[in-house]
């Protein structure tokens, strides 16, 4: 199982959903040389989401040829049925839409028991009270800022009070930020407590994706005042 950051420490997360899936491998070496911390990779089913993308045949090519964490993002329905595929392909999180999960106390168990650690997902419109009592298995919480299925939307500027709110409730969770994330509109996710930043077009619209994801490094540190 991977070790978590703190939720002082600030990691840079590019959605693979933007990278040019012809050539996966040569755009994670970038990512690597430009220091990412975390792949995060979006799995759309077309029913959770109006969108399909990727699966575990994608995953396990993709673990033989990166060591970063692979952040599985699980925008799909009935996601119990497939943490075990995805996490035997590399996934080292498995995150899940708390609007999917009927028991997801059950479900948060089944992807530790699995060696993953285990990420809640918020849609826009959730509140956060959905994670009162799963508190204890909860590794981190992925704000979504834009409605799951499409890479390139704006970002939701009501999400940010949300991130507040789980940053007030639990001041030691790692908040993890998803949706519309680039140089103007970091600062004020990570302003309002996230610590983890996913971003798909803020870093594979850029010619340089180690500049782009410094920048937002950058960016995001200084909202927080941390040097
Ligand atoms: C959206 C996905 C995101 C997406 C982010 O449903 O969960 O991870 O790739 O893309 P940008 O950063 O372009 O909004
Ligand atoms: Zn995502």
């Amino acid at each position: 199982m991977i070790d978590m950051p703190s939720s002082k420490d600030i990691l840079i997360a590019p959605s693979l959903l933007s990278a040019d899936f012809a050539c996966l491998g040569e755009e994670v070496r970038k990512l690597e040389a430009g220091r990412a911390d975390w792949l995060h990779f979006d799995v759309m089913d077309g029913r959770f989401v109006p969108n399909l993308s990727v699966g575990v045949p994608v995953l396990k090519s993709l673990r033989r040829v990166t060591a970063l964490p692979i952040d599985v993002h699980l925008m799909i329905v009935e996601p119990d049925s497939l943490l075990g595929a995805f996490a035997k392909a590399g996934a080292d999180t498995l995150t899940v839409q708390v609007e999917a999960c009927t028991h997801l106390h059950r479900t948060l168990q089944n992807i530790h028991a699995l060696g993953c650690r285990a990420g809640v997902s918020l849609n826009p419109h959730t509140p956060v009270d959905c994670l009162d009592y799963v508190g204890d298995l909860v590794d981190f919480v992925l704000v979504m800022t834009v409605n799951p299925g499409f890479g390139g939307q704006s970002y939701i500027d009501a999400c940010t009070k949300k991130i507040a709110e789980i940053r007030r409730r639990m001041p030691d969770v790692c908040i993890e930020v998803d949706g519309g994330i680039k140089a103007d509109t970091v600062e004020r996710a990570s302003a309002a407590g996230a610590n983890i930043f996913v971003s798909g077009s803020g870093v594979f619209s850029q010619p340089d994706y180690g500049a782009a994801i410094k920048e937002l490094r950058r960016l995001a540190a200084q909202a927080r005042r941390v040097p």
